[in-house]
């Protein structure tokens, strides 16, 4: 398989015109242009304790970065409101498990979920989240056993998204913050 370096991933990715720069064409570009793995380790980082986010690029219209799980990690149940994404698993594999409100009182901050469908992404396989069911968790189940890294574009950037708990049928604004930038581990962070 013909792969790209990240530099030149991000190159492309720049090179889009704005009314361009739609689900379907970052998309397939994406799953076109799978990554060299060896261009982005610089931007791998692990912790026992959490999954890792780690930028690599941003501007005004997007933001690019590894997710980094052990063997076991799981995001929370989140929702990008209003946020296109996409990700392409380039190392190991993960689950993606799709959520859809079935009750929902948002002055409450109430929100009562029901599973929908579920993919597994491995080998480059590239997705993006469907925005009409936009509520999602991203799992690296223990029965993969094997750590893996996520490669996400967000577009625009954003620094909070919707947590969702089915314990308590709640939901709320969380901020999301970096482990690492540009392959520097964040000074608050440790791993
Ligand atoms: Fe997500």
């Amino acid at each position: 398989m013909k792969t790209v370096k990240i530099e030149n991933l991000i190159e492309g990715l720049r090179q889009f015109a704005d009314e361009n720069f739609t689900c379907d064409k970052v998309y397939k570009f994406l799953a076109e242009n799978p990554v060299d793995v060896d261009s982005i380790v610089p931007f791998f980082f692990w912790s026992k304790n959490f999954y890792t986010r780690n930028l690599i690029y941003k501007d005004e219209r997007f933001e690019l970065m590894t997710l980094c799980w052990e063997s076991g990690q799981v995001s929370r149940i989140h929702n990008h409101a209003d946020q296109r994404c996409w990700m392409s698993v380039p190392v190991g594999k993960l689950r993606g498990q799709n959520f859809r409100a079935v009750e929902i009182d948002e002055s409450k901050g109430f929100c009562k979920l029901e599973e929908t469908d579920n993919f597994n992404l491995s080998d480059c396989l590239t997705a993006k989240v469907e925005l009409e069911e936009p509520i999602h968790q991203i799992l690296n189940l223990p029965e993969f056993n094997q750590r893996a890294v996520s490669l996400h574009i967000y577009s625009k950037p954003f620094d909070s998204c919707l947590s969702y708990c089915r314990d308590t049928d709640t939901f709320k604004e969380v901020p999301l913050f970096y482990t690492s930038i540009r392959g520097k581990l964040c000074s608050s962070v440790k791993l």
